[in-house]
C-alpha cells in the first residue's frame, strides 16, 4: 500500500476552509474597502462578521450576526470617513462559539489595542484558555480565537510603550508557538501603523498595491483592487506596511513570488472552478479531513453527546430521519453502523414519518435527523415528532445553531464549511464519515479490529483525493458518452445501494437527464421493461459478499441491449468481461467503498451536466434548503 495510513497528510491542509479575513493598510478610507473585500468572499461564511478600524491612534470594532449588508445597515455615514487608513475583518462560518455578536471576530485582547482574525480551528484552545484564566484574562466570547489576542498581549511585555513592527512580530510569534491546529491570522495593533499576517494550514495571500497592501484568505477579496498577489506559504510570518512587505519563516527572511492574475472576480470566487459544485467536489477530501479531525484525537473518537437512552440497553436503536441527499446518506449509514457497531438502524423519510402510524418506543429508541442545512421543515417536524414519542434526538448537521441543532437534545456537527452549489457534494460525503466514526464509537468490536478500521478510515482523505487525481479525466470520457442520453439507471447493492441512489438523484438534479437508481437485484423485477439499447446503467461493483450476484445482474442487463459503465477497483480484471467500459477507483475494503464511489459518481453527475450545458449551481425548480413542508 503506497500510503501511510495514520499520517494525517500535509497537502490535505493548504486547500480550502471556512470563514475568510482581510486586512487593508494604505492612504484610502479603509472602512469601505474592507466591507467590499469582506463582501467578495461571504461564499466562505455567512452567519456572522466584523471588522476593527485603526483611526488616529484609536480604534473602533463593528461586529454582529448576520450577513456583511446587516453590519453595513447599522453603520452611520460618519462611521465610513472616520479617517482609519487600517482595518481588519472576518466573515464567519462557525465553528467553536455559535454565530452571535459576541463570537464574531475580530477579537481583542483585555485591553482592547490588539485585534485579531482568525480563519481555521486552534485545536488546543481549551488548556490556552484554562492558563490564560488562571493568569486573570477575562475572555468574553466562546470562541478558540480569543486566546491568541491574549496571548500575544502576554508576550508583548513592552506593550505601555511606543510599539514597532519587529517586536509586534515576536510578540505573535511567541503567542502562536502555543498554538496547535490550523490558521490564518491578521492582526492590528494599537499605535503601530500596520499589520502582521500569519498562516498556517489555511491560506493567506497579499495583494500588492501602490502606496497600499490587502492581506486576505483568498485572492477574490482583493482583486477588484489589485492582481499582484503573493502566496504566504505554511509557516510564513508577514509584516505589511503600506510601502513595505516583510516575510519571514523560520527565523529568516524570506522572498515570495509575486504573481499577477488574471482571473475574473466570478472565476476567483470559485477558486479557479468554473462552478461552486465543481470546487465543492474538490473540497471533499477537505471535509473528510476536517470533519475527522473534529472528532478523532489519535485513537480515541469523542462527539461530546451523551447518547445513552433510557430503558432495556439490549432493547436499544437508531432512527434516521432526513430528506433528499442526506436521506441517502442516512441509508448508507444503517448499513455502516449495523455492520460495525451492530446496533440497529431504522431510516425514514422525514415527511413520511411525519405522518404515518409510527410505532415508537422513545424508551429505547434513539432519532437522529440528518440534515446539511439543518433548516429543511420536513426534518424539523419530524425531530419535533420523535420528542413528543420522548425519544432522546441528535441533530446531525453543517451548520451552527441551526434550527435542528435548537430542536434537539444534542447535536453532532459535519464540518464540510458552507456549500453552495444546490446538488449536496461535500456535505454528503462528510455525513458518510460521521457515521463511520459512528459505528466505530459504538462498535464493541476488539482493539486491533477497530484500529485497522481506524487506520483505514484516516486513510479516505487520500482515497478520495485519488479518485479526483486519477479518475477524473476517465470520467469526463464517459460523462460526454452519458450526456446524450435521455435516461440511465444506476444499481449497486448492499452499502452501495444508497451511493447508486445518490449518483441518479445527483444526475437527474442538475443535468435533467431521467436516471434511477435500483438494487442491482431488482431491475429484473420489473424495470427490465425498460432496458435498450438507449438506456445506460451505471453499476457500482465493489467486490464483496454481493459482486458475484451483481455480476450475474450485468449479464442479464447487457443481454437486454443496455450499455454498462461499471465503477470498480483497480486491478479488478474480471468485472472487464461483463461491463462495456469501467471507471476505476482505488481499492478500499468493501465498507469503504462509498467514499471512492460517491466522489467518481459526482464527477460524473458534474460532467454530464456540464456537457449538457447546464445551469449547474442552480438547477431549475431546486432550493438548497426547502424551509417548507
Ligand atoms: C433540498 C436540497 C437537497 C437536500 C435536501 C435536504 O431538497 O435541494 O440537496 O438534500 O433539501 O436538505 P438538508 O439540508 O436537510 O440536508
Amino acid at each position: 500500500m503506497p500510503y501511510s495510513l495514520l499520517a494525517i497528510p500535509q497537502w490535505l491542509f493548504l486547500k480550502g476552509k471556512m470563514c475568510g479575513i482581510v486586512g487593508y493598510v494604505g492612504e484610502r478610507e479603509a472602512l469601505p474597502i474592507i466591507l467590499e473585500s469582506l463582501k467578495r468572499i461571504e461564499y466562505r461564511g455567512y452567519d456572522s462578521c466584523g471588522v476593527f478600524v485603526l483611526e488616529n491612534g484609536d480604534s473602533k470594532l463593528h461586529k454582529d450576526a448576520g450577513t456583511i449588508d446587516h453590519l453595513k445597515e447599522n453603520l452611520s455615514e460618519s462611521e465610513y470617513l472616520g479617517g482609519g487608513k487600517i482595518a481588519i475583518g472576518h466573515t464567519r462560518w462557525a465553528t467553536h462559539g455559535g454565530p452571535s455578536k459576541k463570537n464574531a471576530h475580530p477579537h481583542l485582547d483585555g485591553k482592547g489595542e490588539i485585534a485579531v482574525v482568525h480563519n481555521g480551528i486552534i485545536e488546543n484552545f481549551q488548556s490556552i484558555k484554562e492558563m490564560l484564566l488562571s493568569q486573570g484574562c477575562e475572555f468574553v466570547s466562546e470562541t478558540d480565537t480569543e486566546v491568541i489576542p491574549h496571548l500575544i498581549n502576554r508576550s508583548f511585555k513592552k506593550f505601555d510603550q511606543a510599539v514597532n513592527a519587529a517586536q509586534i512580530k515576536e510578540a505573535v510569534k511567541e503567542a502562536l508557538s502555543h498554538l496547535t491546529g490550523s490558521y490564518a491570522i491578521i492582526v492590528a495593533v494599537k499605535g503601530f501603523d500596520g499589520l502582521v499576517a500569519a498562516r498556517n494550514e489555511s491560506p493567506l495571500i497579499i495583494g500588492v498595491g501602490d502606496r497600499e497592501n490587502f492581506i486576505a484568505s483568498d485572492v477574490p477579496a482583493v482583486l477588484e483592487q489589485t492582481n499582484r498577489i503573493i502566496y504566504l506559504e505554511e509557516g510564513d510570518i508577514a509584516v505589511v506596511e503600506k510601502d513595505s512587505i516583510y516575510i519571514e519563516n523560520g527565523g529568516a527572511e524570506v522572498k515570495r513570488e509575486e504573481k499577477l492574475i488574471e482571473w475574473t472576480i466570478g472565476d476567483a470566487e470559485k477558486g479557479g472552478y468554473e462552478h461552486f459544485m465543481l470546487k465543492e467536489i474538490h473540497e471533499e477530501p477537505r471535509a473528510i479531513m476536517d470533519t475527522l479531525r473534529g472528532y478523532l484525537v489519535e485513537e480515541e473518537i469523542n462527539f461530546g453527546v451523551d447518547f445513552k437512552v433510557e430503558g432495556d440497553a439490549k432493547g436499544k436503536s437508531i432512527l434516521m430521519v432526513a430528506c433528499g441527499t442526506s436521506y441517502y446518506a442516512a441509508m448508507c449509514g444503517k448499513q455502516i453502523i449495523e455492520n460495525l457497531a451492530k446496533v440497529p438502524v431504522q431510516v425514514e423519510l422525514a415527511s413520511e414519518f411525519n405522518y404515518s402510524d409510527f410505532v415508537l418506543d422513545g424508551t429505547k429508541v434513539m432519532v437522529m435527523a440528518i440534515t446539511q442545512s439543518g433548516e429543511t421543515a420536513d426534518t424539523l417536524m419530524a425531530l419535533k415528532k420523535a420528542k413528543r414519542y420522548g425519544c432522546k434526538t441528535v441533530a446531525i448537521t453543517n451548520v451552527l445553531d441551526s434550527s435542528a441543532t435548537r430542536i434537539a437534545d444534542e447535536t453532532i456537527y459535519i464540518r464540510a464549511g458552507p456549500e453552495i452549489g444546490v446538488a449536496a457534494t461535500k456535505s454528503f460525503i462528510a455525513q458518510l464519515v460521521i457515521f463511520y466514526l459512528l459505528g466505530l464509537f459504538l462498535s464493541k468490536m476488539p482493539a486491533s479490529e477497530f484500529l485497522e478500521h481506524l487506520e483505514e478510515l484516516k486513510r479516505m482523505p487520500q482515497i478520495a483525493q485519488m479518485v479526483l487525481d486519477e479518475a477524473d479525466i476517465n470520467i469526463r470520457k464517459h460523462a460526454g458518452y452519458l450526456s446524450k442520453y435521455e435516461h440511465a439507471f444506476f444499481v449497486g447493492r448492499g452499502v452501495n445501494l444508497p451511493i447508486a441512489l445518490e449518483g441518479a438523484l445527483k444526475l437527474k438534479e442538475i443535468s435533467y437527464i431521467h436516471a434511477e437508481g435500483y438494487a442491482a437485484g431488482e431491475l429484473k423485477h420489473g424495470p427490465f421493461a425498460l432496458l435498450t439499447e438507449d438506456t445506460p446503467v451505471i453499476a457500482i461493483l465493489t467486490p464483496d459478499n454481493t459482486y458475484e450476484k451483481t455480476l450475474g445482474n450485468m449479464k442479464e442487463i447487457k443481454a437486454r441491449g443496455a450499455p454498462v459503465i461499471a465503477i470498480a477497483e483497480e486491478g479488478d480484471e474480471e468485472v472487464e468481461k461483463y461491463v462495456d467500459e469501467v471507471i476505476r477507483v482505488p481499492e478500499t475494503s468493501a465498507i469503504f467503498s462509498p467514499i471512492p464511489n460517491t466522489v467518481a459518481l459526482h464527477l460524473l453527475a458534474y460532467w454530464t451536466a456540464k456537457a449538457r450545458g447546464c445551469e449547474i449551481d442552480k438547477p431549475r425548480n431546486l432550493a438548497k434548503s426547502v424551509t417548507v413542508e
